[in-house]
């Protein structure tokens, strides 16, 4: 029988898209053990925004949500999404860095490592595959993953010599990920079928939102294709600009005669158990019901809907929607400029951000953000196709090249540990401690103290009971 398998999606991405990745570990504990026995493909529960989160807003160690996470889900492969050599955030890594946060993630109980470049810039891979691979366990898998956009260089051709090159690099998976839900039911059946001719025997995946409205459609298409592995959300938490949902996909290739693995019960009792968490943030205000809704309008001006709004809240910022029009005529004249970067944090913003410039200030190119200057002197690795002569006569002069991805920066210096332990004295405990302080040092300080001044007060009520 074929089979499709399902990830789902709830405690990272939906809860990412959703509610801006608010979730506590507290709400979802107690469903974990069912969600062990699901069927599911896997859970992806950590990495992306959630470590940030942890830290910046939920007053929760990252790390021990991973331990407890692989202490309730023993059975099921536990995925997490990393960008590359920028692991979690936007700034290149040392090599020494990245590896020790992949060995880490590991050790706390991390099976899947979903790897992906915004411009698909595949160097950028190179350090986080080969440490996997160094410390994998033999559940652990390395899945490598494609920024999936539309333009003109972006062909099914180039997308099928990206798959060659994962699977030559020696990626498990291959994942095509649709962040701004703009890939079409026929874009998905041509890229499907496509990949699975080219490197048929390497398991693919698709990753999209509901943003535009298409998934279910490019979901049925990439199915008919011969798609191994979709991303799921259970139904109460799917939709809008998070993942479709994990039952009715189930219910779906049900009738195909197709199987999931997955257990109809325990699936529609994970909904059941999630209904209420979700009503609690519609309330709070934490979900706002936009999010909820669809919006073409990506699909009509080819850009993600959050670069939209942005744009908007900018214009309205300055007084000037009435440039809108002008600057969305811009925007694909800068991307071309840039080398037809995808359209994902933070490309997305310097794009746009640039095209409202050049509109406001009635001159193309005059100001320059600081941002997008670091990216035609290649800092954020290489274009998709070339950038503009006018663009590098600008930035780095007449003939310039751009450098070659900082990959000289990467050298192994022990230099970011250092600093770390340093900084953090006698709050480091671990190792986990240092990498969260070397990914985002403010919030680690802060976050640490706080542990220890709570620390610090239990034993005081301890000596205290103890007197009484
Ligand atoms: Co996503």
């Amino acid at each position: 029988m074929k089979k499709v398998q399902i990830t789902e999606t709830v405690l990272r991405d939906a809860n990412q898209s959703l509610m801006a990745t608010r979730l506590p570990y507290s709400d979802y504990e107690d469903i974990l053990s069912d969600m062990n026995r699901a069927g599911y493909y896997s859970i992806e529960c950590w990495g992306g925004a959630t470590f940030d989160s942890c830290l910046r807003y939920l007053n929760e160690d990252p790390w021990e949500r991973l331990r407890n996470l692989r202490k309730h889900l023993p059975d099921n492969r536990l995925q997490m999404l990393l960008r590359g050599q920028n692991l979690l955030g936007y700034k290149h890594y040392h090599d020494d860095v990245v590896e020790k946060f992949i060995e880490l993630s590991i050790k706390n109980g991390i099976d899947i490592i979903r790897i992906f470049d915004a411009l698909n810039d595949f160097r950028n891979l190179g350090t986080a595959l080969e440490a996997t691979m160094k410390y994998a366990t033999p559940k652990t898998i390395a899945s490598g993953c494609i920024s999936y956009t539309q333009s003109p260089v972006h062909t099914v051709k180039k997308y099928i010599q990206m798959c060659k090159e994962l699977k030559r690099m020696g990626f498990q998976t291959i994942c095509l990920k649709d962040m701004a839900g703009t890939m079409t039911p026929y874009e998905a059946e041509h890229l499907i079928k496509g990949i699975k001719d080219a490197v048929g025997d390497i398991p693919l995946i698709l990753h999209t939102h509901c943003t535009t409205g298409m998934a279910y459609m490019t979901l049925t298409k990439a199915i008919e294709s011969g798609i191994d592995v979709i991303d799921c959300a259970t139904s109460c938490f799917s939709g809008g600009t998070s993942q479709p949902s994990t039952e009715t996909m189930f219910y779906a290739l049900q009738q195909y005669g197709i199987e999931t693995g997955l257990d109809e019960n325990i699936i529609n009792k994970v909904n059941d158990y999630f209904k209420p968490i979700k009503q609690k943030y519609v309330d709070n205000g934490q979900i706002n019901p936009k999010s909820l809704s669809t919006d073409a309008q990506a699909l009509v001006y080819k850009v993600p809907g959050g670069m939209l709004s942005n744009m908007i809240a900018n214009l309205t910022d300055m007084k000037s929607m009435d440039k809108f029009d002008d600057a969305l005529k811009e925007i694909p004249k800068v991307r071309k400029d840039l080398g037809y970067p995808p359209l994902v944090t933070p490309l997305s913003q310097m794009v746009g951000n640039q095209a409202v410039t050049n509109v406001l200030v009635g001159e193309r190119y005059k100001n320059i953000s600081k941002e997008v200057k670091n990216y035609i002197k290649g800092e954020y690795g290489i274009a998709p196709a070339s950038v503009s002569e006018e663009l590098i006569t600008k930035v780095i002069g007449k003939g310039g090249k751009p450098v070659d991805c900082r990959i000289e920066d990467r050298k192994r210096t022990g230099e970011e540990f250092e600093t770390a332990r340093e900084a953090l004295g006698d709050l480091a405990r671990s190792e986990e401690d240092i990498m969260s302080y070397i990914c985002y040092p403010d919030q680690t300080i802060k976050f640490l103290k706080d542990r220890k001044a709570k620390e610090e007060n239990e034993a005081v009520y301890t000596i205290e009971a103890i007197e009484d």
